[in-house]
């Protein structure tokens, strides 16, 4: 059936993959980068390409050498100091744009707030000093489990102040998921909130907190934001409201100076096992690599307003919410709720009233919309966007395409932006006013970069051909290690190919050099674009007292892109009914967080194994996505495919 578009063409014929998107003339002669050579440029002098970006930050001392490259650990702008607040913050009100606002916020019952640099700078100090009265110093580590409203990144940016490495935990995990991340940073205090809005309901983010305190040894102090005006437990000595400790401090604490390689925080993400990993992030490198990749991607002029529609507790809303469009000037838009409360055209209606310029958002976002309807969208007047950005995942052609008919308007050039958690700052991505789109593609990687595709034995793929994602060359926003495990870190990204930065992701170069990322090659999913771990979804299920084994895949998802889909066999031999597989799944939800709940549980009497034992998930992949079986006679017991084979006829979704 054909559907007709907006502009009167129809959807199949938006279908064709082979169309490409030459930036509009328009676009093109006001773009903050124009010149091509900016790639070549880079390439030759890598560290002056950097160096060069560095030198706009505010500097308390200059520093004296771009990197010192001492694989795998990369330290850049060595001697210098500086402070991520005061660059984010101090620097444009003492230029006299104080009063230019920072956050439109909209909380998701409707309640805004405005707020400006002058006040995020005046709440900034006071946060710090309330910090220092709780005892923290440089040094120590902050927790941070906050719905979206602007007392979050307030934390941050006192943390970072005082030099005090900081953890935000976004807010949807579960106290146990909270709980690990606080002793694994051995955080003295914790920054919450009595809880935040979703879809109409309220978040426990207290209650939770106690919970995760409870199973804690290092945390003193919990400092807590009234959000919902719920009843909440309440520790006496222990727990302080954060009105009234931050409300009476003096709105002035200098910015301590630090040195550029300070850690500036960490961040855990799902990895090949069950325990999350701490990735490190530092001061001068991190800031340089997100300021110049955020001002020259999205292209950003003085009068945009910007949304990035992701959590701050993900990397995303760390490096493109609060970071990156603080240290360049930028107007925000922060929105604390789901994209259906009240209605599913909520988002649209927050492009139109903020007249947002510039937004940034998920592939599984955009494929909810088109499920949605176009109706939505249409019902408001967008046509202030200019520039619209995906990230998370691949973004499929048909998405690509409705997200620029539909929300851009057919103006709006999109920007695919390939990075992780790891990364720190995007690394492949098309530049706006240069590169010709291609649906789908992430085009090339960002100048200063260098990536390549490469075989098995690390051998570069020819254009045309498939392979696995490297990073070649060191950037300044990359990882600086894992918390506390040098040796998953050596062993996770500098093992595979000695020398090489592996991202974990499938990639393909297309005649003209274009980059096609493929997916990830290991046991991470990406579900909604949220990164989780099969065998930390296995584990958890294992951790039931009827689970005797499990095994975790992500199946293909015309949504969410994977979702989550566990087989279970059970102890004793025992068949698994409704009411368990119910069970399961809420309680991977108190183990995890409900972005870990299986959509499909599927009970087998039998794992299928090699005759040593492991688990074939290729086969359960397959299974699960209802492929045809491949060769296998590896299996120890041919049996087990036939019984799992009809398992997976009957088995249920929910
Ligand atoms: C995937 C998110 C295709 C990829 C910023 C990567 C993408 C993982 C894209 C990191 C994209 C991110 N196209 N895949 N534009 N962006 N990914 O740490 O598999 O949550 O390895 O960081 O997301 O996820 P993370």
């Amino acid at each position: 059936m054909a559907t007709e578009t907006g502009s009167g063409k129809t959807l199949e014929a938006l279908y064709r993959e082979d169309r490409t998107f030459p930036p509009s003339r328009e676009f093109m002669s006001k773009a903050n980068v124009r010149d091509p050579k900016i790639y070549e440029r880079a390439k030759k002098d890598l560290e002056g390409f950097w160096a060069e970006q560095a030198k706009t930050l505010h500097w308390f001392e200059p520093f004296q050498k771009v990197l010192e490259w001492k694989p795998p650990y990369a330290k850049w702008f060595l001697g210098g100091q500086l402070n991520i607040s005061y660059n984010c913050l101090d620097r444009h009100v003492k230029a006299g744009k104080g009063a230019k606002v920072a956050y439109f916020w909209e909380g998701e019952p409707g309640d805004t707030r405005t707020v400006t640099y002058e006040q995020l700078l005046s709440e900034t100090q006071k946060a710090a000093n309330a910090l220092k009265e709780l005892g923290v110093r440089k040094g120590d580590r902050v927790a941070i489990y906050m719905p979206m409203i602007p007392e979050l990144p307030v934390a941050m940016l006192a943390c970072a102040r005082i030099g005090a490495p900081f953890t935000v935990v976004f807010g949807g995990f579960s106290a146990e998921a909270l709980a690990g991340r606080i002793t694994d940073s051995e955080a003295k205090v914790l920054i919450t909130a009595d809880g935040g809005y979703r879809k109409g309901n309220v978040v426990p983010l207290k209650k939770n907190s106690d919970d995760a305190v409870a199973q804690s040894k290092t945390i003193q102090k919990v400092l807590v934001v009234k959000r919902t005006k719920q009843e909440v437990p309440w520790t006496k000595g222990r727990d302080i409201w954060w009105d009234e400790l931050v409300g009476v401090q003096k709105a002035d604490c200098p910015a301590e100076s630090l040195d550029s390689e300070h850690m500036l925080y960490l961040l855990y993400t799902s990895g090949t096992t069950a325990k999350p990993k701490g990735i490190v992030h530092t001061t001068a490198g991190y800031l340089a690599g997100v300021a110049t990749t955020h001002s020259m991607i999205f292209d950003i002029k003085d009068d945009d307003v910007y949304w990035c529609a992701a959590d701050i507790g993900w990397v995303t809303g760390h490096s493109y919410i609060v970071f990156a469009p603080l240290a360049n000037g930028t107007t925000g838009v922060m929105y604390e709720g789901v994209p259906d409360y009240p209605d599913k055209d909520r988002w649209w209606a927050i492009i139109e009233k903020y007249k947002v310029s510039i937004l940034y958002c998920a592939p599984t976002a955009i494929r909810t919309f088109m499920k949605w309807g176009a109706e939505y969208p249409q019902k408001h007047d967008m046509k202030t966007l200019r520039l619209l950005g995906s990230v998370g995942e691949p973004i499929n052609p048909e998405a690509w395409l409705w997200y620029q008919e539909f929300i851009g308007g057919g103006r709006c050039p999109i920007v695919d932006t390939w990075w992780m958690t790891e990364t720190g700052m995007i690394l492949i991505t098309p530049l706006p006013g240069i590169t010709t789109l291609k649906p789908g593609s992430a085009t090339f990687p960002f100048p200063g970069v260098e990536a390549d595709v490469v075989d098995d034995d690390g051998k570069s793929v020819p254009l045309g051909g498939a392979g696995y994602l490297v990073i070649t060359k060191p950037w300044p926003a990359m990882l600086r290690g894992i918390y506390k495990d040098e040796q998953r870190y050596r062993d996770t990204y500098w093992s595979r190919f000695p020398g090489r930065y592996f991202a974990g992701d499938g990639a393909k170069r297309d005649q003209d050099g274009y980059f096609w990322l493929l997916g990830r090659v290991d046991d991470v999913m990406k579900v909604s674009g949220h990164r989780i771990s099969t065998t930390e979804v296995e584990s958890s299920l294992v951790s039931h007292p009827t689970v005797a084994e499990a095994a975790v895949i992500g199946r293909e998802d015309p949504i969410t892109g994977q979702s989550i889909f566990a087989f279970v066999t059970l102890r004793g031999g025992n068949n698994g009914d409704e009411s368990l597989s119910k069970e399961l799944r809420e309680h991977v939800v108190t183990k995890i967080g409900s972005i870990a709940r299986p959509k499909t549980i599927m009970f087998t009497p039998e794992l299928p194994k090699t005759r040593s034992g492991k688990i074939m998930r290729r086969l359960l992949r397959d299974i699960a996505n209802g492929q045809a079986l491949g060769d296998t006679t590896t299996l120890a017991d041919a049996t087990v495919v036939e019984s799992i084979r009809t398992a997976s006829a009957s088995g249920k979704d929910d």
